[in-house]
């Protein structure tokens, strides 16, 4: 029988718990005699060629980094006809069977393309955004929680000593996983998220009535998808006496050594992945459902919309308590 050959990439935005990902599909691949190899700088990596060998010790000493050690891109010239019959004849020249693909909605737009052009391929879900349709869970999302968390926890510190509103601007592109969760875990007065509408008037009044009631300090959680914590501190200082200080998170949000969560998701998600290819189950999406992980396959998953996937209702229930 023909040795299989796999390729493995990451793309779009690094998340914590990639290289675990990365890990896991190399080392059971090797377990079960398959060739792998690495694709640097994501589809962009797939058009260069930039092509490497992986081996056992390729992996060693990267479980706790966060990042990815295979570099991550976000290519355009993917997306032009030119450079994606490039990446095609590359893939061919190399004898791929199958490609890994660890990365965001885009990545998985990434996918399906190769797929349906003949190209064999599996996503594992990897985005500290957590907007992905068709998985209750996407690889990074529980470190940059809890990275927020820690953040606001110093904020909170200062903002009790000069009793101030504080905003905390996170990421999370178009979608308010991120903040609507960090805000939960942090005991935000306020989440602002951009699937549901807000009315800034009635913000400034519970805050005004917070305060009254002897609340020391504020914390104003928002999605960077709402807007700019600035712009709502502006309006919050026009309509009250407060003077809100504004944190923008950022890059800090992706890095740092992966939670527990996302190392042994990522274990489990790269396993299931060679799972899968040993299987001929390809074009599929390893996700995670009630708990388990599952290969779905892409036809089976709505394409290019956000992956809202918990209930709006339940989440306003959520902020309105
Ligand atoms: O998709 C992950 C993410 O970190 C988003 O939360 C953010 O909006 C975006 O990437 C930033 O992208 P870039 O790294 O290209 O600036």
């Amino acid at each position: 029988m023909k040795k299989k050959r796999i390729a493995l990439l990451t793309s779009g935005g690094d998340a914590p718990g990639m290289n675990a990902a990365i890990r896991a599909v190399v080392r059971k691949a090797l377990y079960h005699k398959f060739d792998v190899v690495g694709v640097n700088r994501g589809y962009q990596g797939l058009i260069s060629g930039d092509f490497s060998q992986m081996e056992l010790k390729s992996v060693a000493g990267i479980i706790n980094r966060g990042g990815t050690m295979l570099k991550s891109a976000r290519s355009k010239e993917f997306m032009t006809e030119e450079g994606f019959a490039t990446a095609i004849r590359n893939i061919k020249e190399h004898n791929i069977d199958a490609i890994v693909v660890i990365g965001g909605d885009g990545s998985m737009a990434g996918a399906r393309k190769l797929s349906k052009a003949g190209i064999p391929t599996l996503v594992i879900p990897a985005t500290i955004d957590r907007d992905m349709q068709g998985t209750e869970y996407t690889l990074g999302f529980d470190t940059a929680l809890n990275t927020i968390l820690e953040a606001v926890n110093k904020i909170k510190d200062t903002s009790f000593s000069l009793d101030r509103v504080a905003i905390i601007e996170v990421m999370g592109r178009h979608a308010g996983h991120l903040a609507l969760m960090a805000g939960i875990a942090c005991g935000a007065e306020i989440i602002l998220i951009p699937e549901i509408a807000f009315d800034i008037d009635s913000i400034c009044e519970g805050l005004i009535r917070s305060f009254n009631r002897g609340k020391q300090y504020s914390i104003l959680m928002m999605a960077e998808g709402v807007g700019t914590g600035s712009n709502i501190a502006a309006q919050i200082a026009s309509r009250t006496n407060f003077s809100p200080s504004v944190t923008v998170l950022g890059y800090l949000q992706r890095g740092g050594t992966p939670s527990a969560m996302d190392n042994i998701i990522g274990s489990r998600m790269g396993a299931a992945a060679i799972d899968s290819i040993m299987l001929d189950k390809v074009n599929c999406l390893i996700s995670m459902q009630h708990g388990d992980i599952i290969a779905v396959p892409y036809n089976q998953i709505t394409e290019n919309k956000m992956g809202i996937d918990c209930s709006l209702q339940e989440m306003a229930n959520i902020i309105a308590i």
